[in-house]
C-alpha cells in the first residue's frame, strides 16, 4: 500500500487515482492521523498531498518529523513539499512569490531519480503562495522556476522526494512519469495491482464474509450496483437475490436492460417490483426539489423493505433468512464520510440505494476500495456487457429530478422520449465515452411560442446538459459538435409532442450542479 496523506482540498483523491493508474494500490489517510498509526499500516511509500493553506497559517496542518525518519520513502507535493522542507530544516519564504497555473519548470540535475528521462524544460501546474528558497541539508535541488529557486528536491539516500507543483493534474506534462519514477525507482515498488487481482481478492473476501448465508442486492440499473452484484454472484452464486424497483422515473428501456442484459450476463436471480403508481401518487403536487428527493428516497426504502421481506419469506421455506445486503459503495463515498479533512463543497447525495440502519442486514461492500473508472474495469473483467459497464451515471431519483415542476405520467412520458432521442444521437455520434453524462431536463412549467407547419405552438423547452468530468465533483459543459446538437434538436422538436424548443446548458460545475435539482 501507498498512503496518500490528505491535507485537504480534494488533491488527495486525484493522487490516489494516479498511483493506482501506475498499478500500485493506494489509500488516503487524513493528515490528522498519528504517524505511528500510518506506519502501522506498513506502507511501501507515503505521499504528502497539496492543500489549501499556507504552512505559516495559524492552525495549518503539520507533520511529525518521525514520518521522515522511519525509512519509508516519502514524496511531498505542493503543500506536502513545503511541509517537508520546513520540517527537515529548509527555508520556506512567505514573500509574495506566488505562482498559479501553468508554469515552465527547469530541470537542473542530470541523474535525478524523479526526472530521469524527462525534458530539461517542462510545463507544470503551480498553485502556491509561499516558496522554498533553501532545501534541507542532504537534499539536492533538482528543478527551479523563474520565481522559485527550489521547485523540486530529492535525497536519494533517505529516499525523500518533493516537488512544489502538482504532478497529479493533467496540465503537468510529465506528472505521471515523475510519480511513477518515485514509485518504481525511488520506492522500488513493482506495478502489480491489476483488475484481475482485485476481482480475485474481492471474490475471496466475499466468500469469507458471507459463508453459506443468503444475500440480497438492490439494483439501480447503474454500473456500481451492477458490478457489486456481479462480484457477489461470482463469489456465492445462487445465494444472491437481486431486487430491482421500477419507480416509474427510469429512462426508456432501463428496466428491460436490467432484466435482460444483466440477467443474461450473470444468471442472477432477479425480483422486479413495479412501484410506478405508488411513486407517482406520492409525488403528486410536489415541486420543491428537496421535497421530491426525500419522497422518492422514502418510498424507495419502503418498497425495497417490502421486497426484501418477501425474499426472506421465500427463503424461509428453506429455513434460512437473508443476513447480508450488497451495497455499491465506492471509495470516494468512504473517504468523504470518514476522511475527516475539509471537503465541504461536495454536495452529498442521498442515494436512493441507501437504506436505513434498522434494516438489520450486514453490509457487503465489494467496491469500497475502488474509484468509478476502476469499477468499470472490474465490470469488464467480469464480462458484463458494455451497455451496462459504460452506462453514464444516472441519479437514483431518476427523471423525478429532471422534470422542473410537478412530476406526472404524461410529463415523464414526454421526457423519456426526448431523453431517448438525445441518447440515441449521442451514441450514434460515438460520443458516449467522451462525455460524462448528459441529463435531459424538461422545464415543465415554462412555455414559449413557436411555429410549426402553419401554426402557432405554445410548448415546453427541453434542456440538454452534456458535461465532461472526472468524478462529478467538478464538471465542464461538453463542447458537442454543432451537427450532433442540431440533429438532437430537430428530432426532439419533430418527434416529441408539446416540445417546441431545445436549449443547451453551458454552465460549468461550479457554479451549476450537474443535475438541475
Ligand atoms: P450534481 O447534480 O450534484 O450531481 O452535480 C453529481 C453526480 O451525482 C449524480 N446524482 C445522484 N446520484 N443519487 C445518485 O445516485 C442522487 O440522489 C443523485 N443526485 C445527483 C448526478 O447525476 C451526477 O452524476
Amino acid at each position: 500500500t501507498v498512503l496518500v496523506v490528505d491535507f485537504g482540498a480534494q488533491y488527495a483523491q486525484l493522487i490516489a487515482r494516479r498511483v493506482r493508474e501506475a498499478r500500485v494500490y493506494s489509500e488516503i489517510v487524513p493528515s490528522t492521523m498519528p504517524v505511528a498509526e500510518m506506519l502501522a499500516k506498513r506502507p511501501r511509500a507515503i505521499i504528502l498531498s497539496g492543500g489549501p493553506s499556507s504552512v505559516y497559517a495559524p492552525g495549518a496542518p503539520a507533520i511529525d518529523r518521525a514520518l521522515f525518519e522511519a525509512g519509508v520513502p516519502v514524496f511531498g507535493m505542493c503543500y506536502g513539499f513545503q511541509l517537508m522542507a520546513i520540517t527537515l530544516g529548509g527555508t520556506v519564504d512567505n514573500n509574495g512569490r506566488r505562482e498559479y497555473g501553468r508554469t515552465p519548470l527547469a530541470v537542473g540535475l542530470t541523474g535525478s531519480t524523479l526526472f530521469e528521462g524527462t525534458p530539461a524544460e517542462q510545463s507544470v501546474w503551480m498553485s502556491h503562495g509561499d516558496a522554498c528558497s533553501a532545501a534541507p541539508e542532504g537534499f539536492a535541488v533538482t528543478a527551479s522556476t523563474d520565481s522559485v529557486p527550489v521547485a523540486a528536491f530529492e535525497d536519494d539516500e533517505r529516499r525523500l522526494y518533493g516537488v512544489q507543483y502538482h504532478p497529479e493534474v493533467m496540465h503537468t506534462t510529465h506528472g505521471q512519469q515523475v510519480l511513477e519514477h518515485f514509485l518504481y525507482r525511488g520506492a522500488g515498488i513493482e506495478p502489480t495491482w491489476t483488475t484481475h487481482n482485485v476481482v480475485e481478492e474481492q471474490v475471496a473476501a466475499i466468500q469469507r464474509q458471507v459463508g453459506d448465508k443468503r444475500v440480497i442486492c438492490g439494483l439501480s440499473g447503474g454500473v456500481d450496483s451492477a458490478v457489486a452484484a456481479a462480484l457477489v454472484q461470482k463469489a456465492v452464486g445462487d445465494q444472491l437475490t437481486c431486487v430491482f424497483v421500477d419507480h416509474g422515473l427510469l429512462r426508456k428501456g432501463e428496466a428491460e436492460q436490467v432484466e435482460k442484459d444483466f440477467v443474461a450476463a450473470t444468471g442472477v436471480r432477479l425480483k422486479v417490483v413495479d412501484a410506478q403508481e405508488r411513486f407517482l401518487t406520492a409525488l403528486a403536487g410536489r415541486t420543491d426539489p428537496e421535497e421530491k428527493r426525500k419522497i422518492i428516497g422514502r418510498e424507495f426504502i419502503r418498497v425495497f423493505e417490502q421486497a426484501a421481506s418477501e425474499v426472506v419469506a421465500e427463503a424461509g421455506e428453506h429455513g434460512e433468512a437473508v443476513e447480508f445486503l450488497v451495497q455499491g459503495t465506492l471509495y470516494p463515498d468512504v473517504v468523504e464520510s470518514g476522511g475527516g479533512t475539509g471537503t465541504a463543497n461536495i454536495k452529498s447525495h442521498h442515494n436512493v440505494g441507501g437504506l436505513p440502519e434498522d434494516l438489520q442486514f450486514q453490509l457487503v461492500e465489494p467496491l469500497r476500495q475502488l474509484f468509478k473508472d476502476e469499477v468499470r474495469k472490474v465490470g469488464e473483467e467480469l464480462g458484463l456487457p458494455s451497455e451496462i459497464v459504460w452506462r453514464q451515471p444516472f441519479p437514483g431519483p431518476g427523471l423525478g429530478i429532471r422534470i422542473i415542476g410537478e412530476v406526472n405520467g404524461p410529463r415523464l412520458d414526454l421526457l423519456r422520449e426526448a431523453d431517448a432521442i438525445a441518447r440515441e444521437e449521442l451514441t450514434a455520434a460515438g460520443l458516449d465515452r467522451d462525455i460524462w453524462q448528459c441529463p435531459v431536463v424538461l422545464l415543465a412549467d415554462v412555455r414559449s411560442v413557436g411555429v410549426q407547419g402553419d401554426g402557432r405552438t405554445y410548448g415546453h423547452p427541453i434542456v440538454l446538459r452534456p458535461v465532461s468530468s472526472e468524478d462529478a465533483m467538478t464538471a465542464d459543459w461538453s463542447r458537442l459538435p454543432y451537427d450532433v446538437l442540431a440533429r438532437i434538436s430537430t428530432r426532439i422538436t419533430n418527434e416529441v409532442a408539446d416540445v417546441n424548443r431545445v436549449v443547451l446548458d453551458i454552465t460549468s460545475k461550479p457554479p451549476g450542479t450537474i443535475e438541475w435539482e
